[in-house]
């Protein structure tokens, strides 16, 4: 794993950011895997001001999110797929056609995890993953003790997850209790990954990450070390105190 250190979110959010559009130019067609939350607000807004100054073209873009709430609908304000278009899709010039959010509101949840990653396979993947992390090291909704060998799946919420996301609802009781999720598989399957971690909520989460030998589904992001193609931009807030070699 390779690790950028950014000044603070700002930086962090441009350098990932020059980073996606330096391979949008590169491969007009190019698989994102995006990610939701507060870590990438900076990179989309970024990405909608290079797009309005400079003209870099999504036309021929497809993504691919991690993750959705099940329940909402795509109007819901806090559905992924409601954030994915007001933050981004919406001010870019991406067919919206080729945007994709696991559906929260199908009769059949399982059903839809299964087409989602038939979706993926189809589309022979994703070729750069953005990914944040939680606190406890979830990546995507796969929280601690999820096999290293799931597809994308439903799962239960946890309480710590819900807790950190009731900021973006009107109370702890209206967050879902369950999502759908692309797998730890899944996301492994990523050709490239660029994982981003600011602020001092993420501190422990970049710790255990760079200082535990381990690899241990009690922390999903430690499987990232399996991977051959990774780069973490994080914060000095994040990093701080820790020897990193950029
Ligand atoms: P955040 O969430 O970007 O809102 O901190 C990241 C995550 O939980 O994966």
């Amino acid at each position: 794993m390779k690790i950028i250190e950014a000044i603070d979110y700002q930086d962090m959010s441009k350098i990932a950011a020059d980073y996606i559009i330096q391979k949008v130019n590169q491969s007009p067609k190019i698989k994102l895997g995006l990610a939701t939350g507060g870590t990438p607000l900076g990179i989309y807004a970024n990405i909608i001001a290079d797009h309005q100054k400079n003209g870099t073209s999504y036309r021929d873009v497809m993504t691919f999110n991690l993750d959705e709430y099940v329940g909402l609908s795509g109007e819901n304000p806090n559905s992924y797929r409601y954030y994915m278009d007001h933050n981004l899709f919406n001010q870019i010039d991406i067919n919206k056609n080729n945007t994709f959010v696991p559906r929260g509101t199908t009769d059949n949840v399982l059903n839809e995890c299964a087409l989602y990653e038939d979706l993926l396979t189809k589309h022979n993947g994703i070729d750069l993953q953005i990914l944040g992390i939680g606190a406890n090291g979830h990546i995507g909704f796969n929280e601690p003790g999820t096999p290293f060998n799931t597809a994308t799946h439903v799962v239960e919420l946890t309480a710590s997850t819900r807790q950190a996301n009731a900021r973006y609802f009107n109370s702890l009781e209206e967050v879902p209790t369950k999502a759908l999720t692309m797998g730890i598989a899944t996301i492994m399957k990523s050709k490239e990954i660029l994982l981003l971690i600011s602020g001092e909520q993420k501190k422990d989460a970049l710790k255990r990450l760079l200082t535990e030998n381990t690899i241990d589904e009690r922390f999903p992001a430690s499987v990232l070390k399996n991977h051959p193609y990774v780069t973490i931009i994080a914060d000095k807030t994040a990093i701080a105190g820790l020897k990193v070699h950029s």
